[in-house]
Order: C-alpha cells, then structure tokens, then sequence
C-alpha cells in the first residue's frame, strides 16, 4: 500500500491514529511554536503529556489553529499520558484537559508499567507495581467510557505486562504500544507480538533521541544519500514503512524535512541492512525500575517473583485492595 502523509492507522476501537506526529518533549517556552509550525506544515498528531510541563502551549496552539481556521478539533489527535496511582488517573486526565482546554484527548496512555510509591516523587522511587497499573488500566477505562479520552493505550510495556491487560477480560480498550522504537533498536519481536494481537505501535525517539553527534553511522548516511534524503528522513521511513507510527521531536526548522517521508520508499535489501544495524543503546526509558524491560531475559530478583505471584494470585480481586497489598509489600 502506498504511504501519504495524511496515512492514519486504524485501532481495533474503530478510531485511527495519524501515521507520523510530532513529540513535544520540548525544552520550555518552545511547544507553542513547534506544535503551531507542526499543524501548519501538516502534522495532525501531537504526542504530549502533562508531567512535559508545556501542555498550556501545546493546548494554546492547537487552539490557535483551531480559531485561526487551519484545522478542526477533529483533524487533531492529541495523545497524553498517565504515569500515577490508579485513584489519579482521572484528576490526571482532567487536569491535562484543562490545561489545554480542550473537552477530550484523542489517546491516553499509561506512561510506565509501574506506579510511584505513595508519598514518594518522580525521580526518587518508583517500582514496577504489576497489580497497581492493572488498576490503572481499569481506572482509565472508566475514563473512557465518561467520553474523556477516544482510545487507550500502553506505553514502555514489555510482552509479560502487556499480556496481563490482553488476558484479562475487564480491559478491552487498549490497543495501542509506545515504545522506544528506531534503526538501532528495531523492537522486531515486540512488533510481530502486537501484530498478532491487533495492537498498533507508536515508536518513541524515532530518531534516537540527542544521545550524541555519531549516533548516525556510515550504512545510514549511505542509504540517505542513495535517495537523496536525510538520515533523519531514513530513520523515520524505515518504521512508517513497517507500519510503526513514528512521533519525531524537533525545532520548527526541522519539521517540514521530519514530514517529507512519503515520497520514497526503502527498498527490501536497504529495509533489511538498516534493520540488521542494530547497535547496543542506553534505553532511555527507567533503567532504575526493577523488573523491566529487558529483565525479561535475565532471571528475576526475589522479590520480583513476589510480586509476579502475587500479581497472578490476586489479579481478578478488587484493585484498591490489590494497590494497598502491593504499597505495602513494596515498603516492607
Ligand atoms: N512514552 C515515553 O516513555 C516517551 C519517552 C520519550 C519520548 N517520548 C515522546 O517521543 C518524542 C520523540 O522522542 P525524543 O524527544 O526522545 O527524540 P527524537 O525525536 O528521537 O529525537 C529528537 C532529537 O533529534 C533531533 N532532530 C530532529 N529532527 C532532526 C533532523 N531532521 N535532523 C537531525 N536531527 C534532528 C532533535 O534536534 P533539535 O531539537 O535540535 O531539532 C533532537 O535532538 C518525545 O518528544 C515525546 O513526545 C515518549
């Protein structure tokens, strides 16, 4: 199928997602332009979160072009994020819409595959809560069906966790995966397991994110300048062209460059060589929390088996007593 700039990817919830979006992970005062430069040049999604702190610019500039005429709410899709306790979730999700005073985001997902430990702040401790973020899960859907948010989805979830909430018969919203996803670190297995499961991939720091100057290697740059397109411009068509949405964060100058990935195509062999490029990565994404990620591989800590058996045991009883067992057990 032909790819456009305008490509959305239908959910399994009957809505659709915009193939390309734009990150705003931003440093401050930034957003208001990025986001208005973004819908001007044709983005239509926009990756946002409340705890980015430049909601009130990325909502202003929605706004902007609302009234100005460029687009419609319904053009936009605005994705936000939770990363709390279960009972904050909708305090949450009210909060981001009053900061960008808009009536409903177009996707909310869970941030990580954990909840803070009451009483305790972002960067200090946090732990991989397996019962807390199916409470979570519930917690959002009940958001879902107030009409606050359109679709659902999961961000930073490896197989085991995701399986959780795909096994479980209360969730039946989520169908979306957010994940670290770019040339170096291709997530192929991840990919084929959310194929199979319906689940659509969003692909964060599609472009590796600024880690450093020689991020891009020679295979790239040679790609690039066969089709006479940017590294950036390959990174980017190589996971749309594997059907991953991609959400690139950049300064308004490159933004034009960041959407002009629909007029080439990758061919089968150049596909396979930069899939084949992988290199090992710093993940970006909480490298502190036990029990993530790439632990899968490795054997599990004493105390993460606690918790999985515990998660397996108590999995379909009430979640506030699931969430108070498990603060407990993690404060012992
Ligand atoms: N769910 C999650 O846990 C999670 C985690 C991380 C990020 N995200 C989302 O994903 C978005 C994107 O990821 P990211 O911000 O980590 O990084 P990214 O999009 O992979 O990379 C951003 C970096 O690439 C540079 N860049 C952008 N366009 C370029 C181009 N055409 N040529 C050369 N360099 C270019 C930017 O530089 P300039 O700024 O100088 O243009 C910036 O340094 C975030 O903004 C956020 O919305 C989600």
């Amino acid at each position: 199928m032909e790819l456009t700039a305008s490509h959305s990817i239908p959910l399994s919830d009957g809505n659709s997602i915009p193939l390309i979006g734009l990150g705003t992970y931003t440093p401050k005062g930034t957003a208001y332009e990025s986001v208005k430069i973004a819908i001007e040049t044709g983005y239509r999604h926009i990756d946002g979160a409340l705890i980015y702190y430049n909601e009130h610019e990325v909502g202003q500039a929605i706004r902007d072009k609302i009234t100005d005429g460029t687009v419609k709410r319904e053009d936009i899709f605005y994705c936000g994020k939770v990363c709390k306790a279960y009972f904050l979730v909708r305090p949450t999700l009210e909060k981001t819409l009053t900061t960008l005073q808009l009536d409903y985001v177009d996707l909310y997902i869970i941030g990580l595959p954990m909840a803070f430990k009451v009483c305790t702040h972002f960067n200090v401790d946090y732990i991989v809560y397996y019962c807390a973020f199916l409470c979570l899960s519930q917690a959002l859907e009940a958001c879902k069906d107030a009409g606050l948010v359109k679709s659902l989805g999961v961000s930073n979830f490896n197989k085991r966790q995701l399986e959780l909430i795909l096994n479980n018969r209360k969730y039946k919203y989520s169908n979306l995966g957010n994940v670290e996803c770019h040339p170096y670190f291709t997530q192929q297995n991840w990919l084929e397991y959310c194929r199979q499961n319906g689940i659509v991939i969003v692909g964060y720091s599609p472009l590796g994110t600024s880690r450093d100057p020689s991020w891009y290697d020679d295979l790239l740059v040679s790609i690039a300048k066969k089709y006479n397109k940017t590294t950036a411009q390959v990174c980017l068509r190589f996971n749309v062209q594997r059907g991953v949405v991609v959400i690139p964060r950049a300064q308004p100058c490159s933004h034009k460059e960041n959407f002009e990935i629909f007029d080439f195509s990758l061919s089968d062999a150049d596909m396979k060589a930069t899939h084949r490029n992988w290199k090992q990565v710093d993940v970006i994404a909480h490298k502190r929390a036990s029990g993530h990620l790439f632990t899968n591989r490795c054997r599990p800590s004493a105390r993460q088996l606690q918790l999985i058996q515990l998660e397996r045991h108590f999995s379909l009883k009430k979640p506030p007593h699931l969430c108070q067992f498990s603060h407990r057990l993690a404060n012992n």
